[in-house]
């Protein structure tokens, strides 16, 4: 089975599909980077995440979205993952940090769009808020 590219991900929500092209644009960055700067793109791409997850949050209360708690706690879950890593990376320790970034982060970042963020986009168009 071939896996399709982050980049085609896209819910037809702007205000949604725009924070996910740059967090797949920093997370390239952060995969991409060599070792003196790995730690600086990975926390730059952890930390775009929990600004983009916020403005999802604001968007799932503006439709009343029943499912904020469980989708919430998924956001911080990996915020606080995210930011353990990329401490560790910054501090030199770098191999479970990489691991993280490139093998765990792009599964779970498909399954969450698909699973959670598509789901809010298809409420918020039918509430009428795109
Ligand atoms: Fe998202
Ligand atoms: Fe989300």
């Amino acid at each position: 089975m071939t896996v399709p590219p982050l980049e085609d991900l896209v819910l037809g929500l702007p205000e949604i599909d725009d924070d996910h092209a740059e967090s797949i644009a920093l997370w390239t960055a952060a995969r991409d980077a060599g070792p003196a700067e790995f730690g600086t793109r990975l926390a730059a791409f952890v930390e775009h995440l929990a600004a983009h997850f916020a403005r999802e949050e604001t968007l799932m209360r503006r439709i009343a979205y029943k499912e904020i708690v469980h989708h919430r706690a998924e956001h911080a879950r990996v915020v606080v993952e995210g930011r353990r890593f990329a401490a560790q990376a910054m501090g030199g320790r770098t191999m479970m940090a990489r691991a993280w970034a490139t093998d765990w982060v792009p599964d779970w970042y498909r399954r969450h769009v698909l699973m959670f963020d598509s789901e809010v986009a298809r409420v918020a168009k039918a509430a009428g808020a795109a």
